[in-house]
């Protein structure tokens, strides 16, 4: 376990947004050659949410949650002192898309920064933020991890079009109230896993050009099938990780909040930790893999079902390879004016 900070960092806000549009099984079905009853076994997916608009990037989803949470929590913008966004999608390579965030929600003169590790992106802001709270330098962080992964997509690769989806959620992370918070953190990666999952254009090593553009070259390239193994290991791995150090059994554990990529891995990490799957967050079904959006997007869709002192082991992974947890004790009881979806 890492030593104990000096001040406890909790989250004590949630807020999500997804865009209007679905995009239906069936809809893509007419696009690649799948089916929904395909989709739905092998990965419970039933519809995603797509981004559209001209001019609309991953800060138009994000700005739109993190306005929710200072409205639902009471903070005016010129309290937040630090926004980090986690996100593969950022309007552009630079500035950084927090930076823009913080200007269309009002925010000024702060840090804001970026965070890139894929489908993790959500555990690693977190960990960062609470070393930041946890250190006394800040009082009140937004986290908000959100990604436009329709922008990245080759609707002609039916074996990675039909399990992503765009969606934002943030969370606001201040000093416990009352000693629940983010009690313990874990991040890793291995770069080595790049050839499984990576964006082959658009950065240093091959910008993009007409060639990169002709040779399709700038979609997420998956190679599912490695994935899915690496993904089942390393769930479950971080999870029993955290229960050990903080010498929890499972049956101590209110909730598990899985980075929702494939319902059979979520289903594979709760066997292998011998949780029943009425204790796991699951949104797949109607978001998709919204990247480093599924594990905020699952904490504002069950908040109403969340207890202060309620255990909750947060677990994600994702291209790099990269993967991480967190252990967190709940801290609020939800305010009744919350705008959360109902599961
Ligand atoms: N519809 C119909 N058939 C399909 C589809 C589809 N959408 N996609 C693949 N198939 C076919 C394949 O072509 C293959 O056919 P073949 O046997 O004739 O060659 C068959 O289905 C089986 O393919 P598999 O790849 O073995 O299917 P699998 O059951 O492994 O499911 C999937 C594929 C869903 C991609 C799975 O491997 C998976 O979920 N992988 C992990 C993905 C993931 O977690 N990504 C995380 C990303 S995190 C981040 O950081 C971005």
């Amino acid at each position: 376990m890492n030593p104990p900070l000096p001040i406890r960092a909790a989250i004590t806000g949630v807020h999500g947004y997804v865009p209007d549009y679905v995009l239906t099984n069936a809809e893509l079905a007419q696009m690649v050659d799948t089916s929904d009853s395909w989709i739905t076994e092998r990965t419970g997916i039933k519809e995603r949410r797509i981004l559209k608009g001209e001019g609309l990037g991953t800060s138009h989803m994000a700005a739109e949650a993190v306005r929710g949470l200072l409205r639902q929590t009471g903070t005016r913008p010129e309290e937040v002192e630090l926004l980090i966004c986690a996100t593969t999608t950022p309007d552009m390579v630079f500035p950084s898309t927090a930076n823009l965030i913080c200007d269309m929600v009002g925010v000024r003169n702060i840090g804001s920064f970026d965070v890139q590790a894929a489908c993790s992106g959500f555990v690693y802001a977190l960990a960062i933020a609470s070393q930041f709270i946890g250190t006394g330098q800040c009082r009140k962080i937004v986290v908000v991890g959100a990604d436009k992964m329709s922008a990245l997509m080759d609707y002609t690769d039916r074996a990675t079009c039909v399990l992503f989806g765009d969606g934002a959620g943030a969370v606001l992370i201040e000093p416990s109230p009352n000693g629940h918070g983010i009690l313990d953190t874990v991040i890793r990666s291995d770069g080595s896993g790049m050839p499984h999952l990576h964006q082959k254009a658009g950065g240093s090593r091959m910008p993009p050009s007409a060639e990169t553009v002709a040779k399709r070259l700038h979609y997420v390239h998956q190679e599912g099938a490695a994935v899915y193994k690496f993904a089942i290991a390393k769930m479950a791995e971080v999870a029993t990780e955290l229960l050990a150090r903080n010498n929890l059994k499972t049956g101590m554990i209110d909730w598990l909040v899985p980075h929702q990529a494939n319902r059979r891995i979520l289903e594979s990490t709760a066997e292998r930790m011998a949780l029943p799957m009425d204790k796991v967050m699951v949104t797949i079904q109607k978001y998709g893999n919204t990247t480093a959006a599924t594990i905020p997007l699952c904490l504002w869709d069950y908040e109403s079902r969340l207890k202060p002192g309620d255990r909750l082991i947060l677990a994600a992974f994702g291209g790099g390879f990269t993967w991480g947890g967190a252990y967190v004790t709940w801290a609020y009881e939800r305010p009744q004016a919350s705008s959360a979806p109902q599961t």
